[in-house]
């Protein structure tokens, strides 16, 4: 194999830097969740920035968000969530979902 060049490293050096930043949402997006929550107002399920700040001081924020985006939750609402088994979405994504929301 070649050595890479300059513009291909500049450009990889880019992915590993913007990754992280968008990587999270992206999943959301993906899994659907974006239909129903926003960052920072209420769609059908409550806006992520209030669900952050509602568990920012629990130390079972992430067990609770866990359960809840693995049982589904707001059946007292019009539209209730959905459950998300591991095939709508892994362990892995979960977990980076939960990350992203919790910094919001
Ligand atoms: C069909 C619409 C819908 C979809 C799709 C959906 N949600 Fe929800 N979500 C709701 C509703 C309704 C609630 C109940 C509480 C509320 O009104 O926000 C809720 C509640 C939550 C809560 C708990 C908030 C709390 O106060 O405890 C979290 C966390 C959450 N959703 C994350 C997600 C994630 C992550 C996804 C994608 C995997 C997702 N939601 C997909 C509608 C949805």
């Amino acid at each position: 194999m070649k050595p890479p060049t300059w513009i291909q490293i500049l450009a990889a050096s880019c992915l590993l830097v913007a990754a992280p930043v968008y990587a999270n949402e992206t999943i959301a997006r993906e899994t659907g969740c974006l239909a129903c929550h926003a960052v920072d107002k209420r769609v059908v399920g409550k806006a992520y920035r209030d669900v952050a700040a509602k568990y920012r001081a629990n130390p079972f924020a992430a067990t609770i968000i866990r359960y809840k985006v693995r049982n589904g939750t707001g059946n007292n609402k019009p539209v209730p969530m959905p459950a998300f088994d591991k095939k709508a979405l892994s362990d892995a994504d979960l977990t980076a979902i939960i990350a992203w929301i919790l910094k919001q």
